[in-house]
């Protein structure tokens, strides 16, 4: 597909920054959304080769969405990444499932109405709005973009569940927002969603502590810290790079519109996996790291090679994975001491 000019909004963000930096080497023009566009001018420094190529324009909370109007002029595609992912929550409604579907039905919105040049829109879902928490195996499944989490809006909305529930519902009920504005308005552009499981890797988004990484790195970076092994809910994930070209794959791909794909490694991964490599990648960390031992659920899959073959990439190692972000996550830290 022929675009050459793409919003993208989470762009500030763990993995929106990764997609601006796929996208640019590509020599696509990104213009990134943000909320705070110090952080944006943040992302433009540290590229001062791309400073022709990328460009950021403040948006409001979708809480109460506003900018996008401005936001999708003159661009070809978007690349809609920001929904709140945060498990430090008072309010699970009003912080993470309103947002993250008024965020859908406001870029949808305003590219429908103002901007009839747009022609897709690749929409960052999650694994969350697949699974099946209550699925367990035996006999071996495997789970594929076909599958629909069936959480309910009351359940996922309920006072008394956890934030990790309320997530799970924003993701499920932002994407069905998304799928529903297609079918019922048919725009002139189409939609690819992509339902990735935990991402981790190196960051490119402004992280001024270590302190602060994003929710899931923060997890890997526990461990590295000496913390107890948190247990993994599901042992599915993929590197922040594979999945970056997979957003790529699904802009430009000329036959993946109307799909839906779930990019995902084909190893599994435990807390213990992940302390096991920093202690034999990192000699300084392996008293501090845990030795408690955690099997790697092996008893269900998750169909990760569809999403590659037709998306372009390759997956790559957990050890990778976990080395890269470890490394600069060390260094961040000895900056800050
Ligand atoms: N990390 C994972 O393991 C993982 C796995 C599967 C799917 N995902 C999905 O991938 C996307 C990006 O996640 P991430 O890990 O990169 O998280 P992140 O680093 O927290 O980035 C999220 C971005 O969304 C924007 N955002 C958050 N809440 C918002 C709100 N209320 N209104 C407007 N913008 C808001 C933020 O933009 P500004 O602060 O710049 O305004 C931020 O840049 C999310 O849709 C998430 O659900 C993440």
């Amino acid at each position: 597909m022929n675009i050459e000019f793409v919003l993208v909004t989470g762009a500030t963000g763990f993995i929106g920054a990764h997609i601006i930096d796929a996208l640019l080497a590509h020599g696509l023009r990104v213009r990134g959304a943000t909320r705070s566009l110090a952080k944006g001018e943040a992302m433009i420094k540290a590229r001062p080769q791309y400073t022709d190529q990328l460009e950021f324009v403040q948006i409001d909370d979708f809480e109460h969405p506003g900018g996008l109007v401005d936001a999708v002029k003159d661009v070809d595609g978007i690349i809609h990444t920001a929904s709140p992912f945060t498990y430090n929550t008072t309010n699970n409604e009003k912080e993470l499932i309103i947002p993250a579907i008024n965020g859908v039905k406001a870029v949808f919105e305003a590219a429908s109405t103002t901007n009839p040049k747009i022609r897709r829109i690749v929409l960052t879902s999650s694994f969350a709005s697949v699974m099946t928490v209550n699925r367990k195996a035996p006999p071996y499944f495997t789970y594929t973009a076909a599958d629909w989490n069936p959480l309910t809006y009351a359940e996922a909305a309920d006072k008394a569940t956890t934030p990790v529930v309320a997530y799970r519902g924003s993701k499920k009920f932002a994407e069905l927002a998304a799928w529903e504005y297609i079918r019922a308005k048919k725009p002139s552009f189409d939609l690819v969603s992509l339902c990735p499981p935990m991402t981790f890797g190196p960051v490119v988004h402004p992280v001024d502590a270590v302190e602060k990484l994003n929710e899931s790195n923060a997890m890997l970076w526990n461990v590295a810290s000496g913390s107890s092994l948190p247990v993994a809910r599901v042992p599915f994930w993929i590197d922040v790079r594979d999945l970056a070209q997979a957003h790529v794959g699904a802009l430009l791909g000329e036959d993946v519109g109307g799909r839906r794909y779930t990019p995902a490694s084909p190893e599994r991964f435990s807390y213990a996996l992940a302390a096991g490599i920093i202690r034999e990648e990192f000699g300084g960390l392996r008293d501090r790291v845990s030795r408690e031992e955690q099997g790697v659920d092996e008893s269900h899959g998750l169909d990760g090679e569809t999403a590659a073959r037709e998306l372009g990439y390759s997956y790559r190692s957990f050890r990778e994975t976990v080395s890269d972000l470890v490394k600069q996550a060390l260094e961040m830290e000895k900056e800050g001491s």
